[in-house]
């Protein structure tokens, strides 16, 4: 019965790790979020109405409301989308060629993490 309960507690502490990892990455995302800039055009909670926002056609994303991507809100499109820019349609979405590997993943699970608020 012990070794159960201590299995438990295991399980959830587990848990509890997993959550604290993924706020510190969104935390983290946020900072280098506004430090390169994206607010400018993204908005301070990236609800696309940055102070540059007014000028572009089409216009900087809502990252809030999922129809809104014209290039795939998962993972993989957002990381395309950062490191590449996007190029079509007289888009100005500057590619972050220089920005880490895990800088690119912290912005993700920023951006994830707006998905899921209004
Ligand atoms: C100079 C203004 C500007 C800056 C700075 C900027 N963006 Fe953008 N971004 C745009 C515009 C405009 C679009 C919409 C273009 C489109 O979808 O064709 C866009 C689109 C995107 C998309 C694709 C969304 C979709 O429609 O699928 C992502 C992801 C994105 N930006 C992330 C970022 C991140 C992260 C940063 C900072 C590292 C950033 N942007 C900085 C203007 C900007």
């Amino acid at each position: 019965m012990k070794k159960y309960v201590l299995l438990l507690f295991y399980l959830l502490g587990g848990w509890g790790f997993a959550w604290a990892d993924t706020g510190d990455m969104a935390d983290k995302g946020k900072e280098l979020y506004l430090s390169y800039g994206c607010a400018l055009c993204h908005g301070w909670e990236g609800k696309g109405d940055g102070i540059n926002s007014q000028k572009f056609q089409p216009p900087p994303t809502n990252f809030h409301n999922l129809q809104a991507y014209l290039h795939g809100s998962d993972a993989d499109s957002l990381r395309r989308s950062i490191q590449n820019g996007i190029k079509e349609d007289n888009s100005i979405m500057p590619a972050f060629e220089d920005m880490s590997a895990d800088e690119v993943d912290e912005i993700i699970v920023y951006l994830k993490s707006l998905q899921k608020r209004d």
